[in-house]
């Protein structure tokens, strides 16, 4: 299995961008040919639901119990059910770019889609990616996060607070409160959410954040779904000398967890 080469090499100053604020738009990292190829396979890969059985594919926004509808639709490591996703120039893109970003040493580091369906797809409230895992490393990261459509202000574009990769991890809870929800929300009152700033861009484009950057993107309230891929890059994680607890991990009690222990059962 090869990937194709890259086709995108970074400008000095996009990143001294990134490294000053925690966050870089590009414009595009695949072909129309490949975008139009991801689209087809991501609507599939959701329309049959892959992964559910083994809570690789779950609600990230709501209680997901079976039958109901998910707020927020998310598959984790498509690439492990359709193997043609590791041979993108997207992918390719992204392990260059990283390598750019953070180093030689930095490689792929997981994939995920998140689906914000056309009407009601819910709000991802802010948080921070690293809130999400296991507080006993430290992390060096790059999330790409590209929309296989148009990605506006009003279908949930990504938005970013400016410098705040540079933070420490801001305490989280599961998203209302309730530890039924995989997904996390910045718990109020310790940060001004109102300094952030939206990132619309082009099919095919990217935003790329770090391990500790806030965002956030709103529901979408258009008539079209609002696909999104993302693809990590960075270095291992290192053992920190130093212990600290994400109590809103060790809170959660989720249906999409009860499904991955039944299904590793013998
Ligand atoms: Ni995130």
């Amino acid at each position: 299995m090869a990937m194709p080469p890259p086709t995108i090499i970074l400008t000095a100053s996009q990143i001294e961008f990134y490294h000053t604020n925690g966050f870089l738009l590009l414009e595009s990292l695949t072909t129309d040919d490949e975008l139009a190829w991801m689209r087809d396979t991501y609507d599939r890969l959701f329309d049959e639901k892959v992964g559910w059985d083994e809570g690789a594919q779950f609600d990230l926004g709501g209680t997901d119990e079976d039958g109901k509808t998910a707020a927020l639709p998310q598959l984790l490591g498509p690439s492990n059910f359709e193997p043609k996703l590791k041979e993108t120039i997207y992918r390719a893109n992204v392990v260059a770019i990283t390598k750019q970003l953070l180093g030689d040493a930095s490689d792929m580091r997981g994939e995920h889609m998140i689906l914000k369906p056309a009407g009601y797809g819910a709000p991802t409230p802010w948080h921070q990616d690293e809130a999400y895992w296991n507080p006993a490393f430290d992390y060096c990261t790059t999330n790409f996060w590209m929309p296989l459509q148009d990605a506006t202000v009003e279908s949930g574009c990504l938005w970013f607070i400016p410098g705040s990769h540079r933070w420490q991890v801001l305490n989280h809870q599961s998203i209302g409160g309730d530890v039924r929800v995989h997904g996390l929300e910045l718990v109020e009152g310790q940060i001004d959410t109102s300094v952030g700033v939206a990132c619309p861009i082009p099919a095919g484009g990217v935003t790329i954040h770090a391990n500790r950057t806030l965002h956030y993107a709103g529901p979408n309230t258009t008539d079209q779904p609002r696909r999104a891929y993302i693809q990590g890059g960075g270095a291992p994680p290192v053992k920190r000398t130093e212990p600290r607890r994400f109590p809103w991990e060790e809170a959660k009690q989720t249906a999409r967890e009860e499904r991955a222990h039944a299904s590793r059962k013998p």
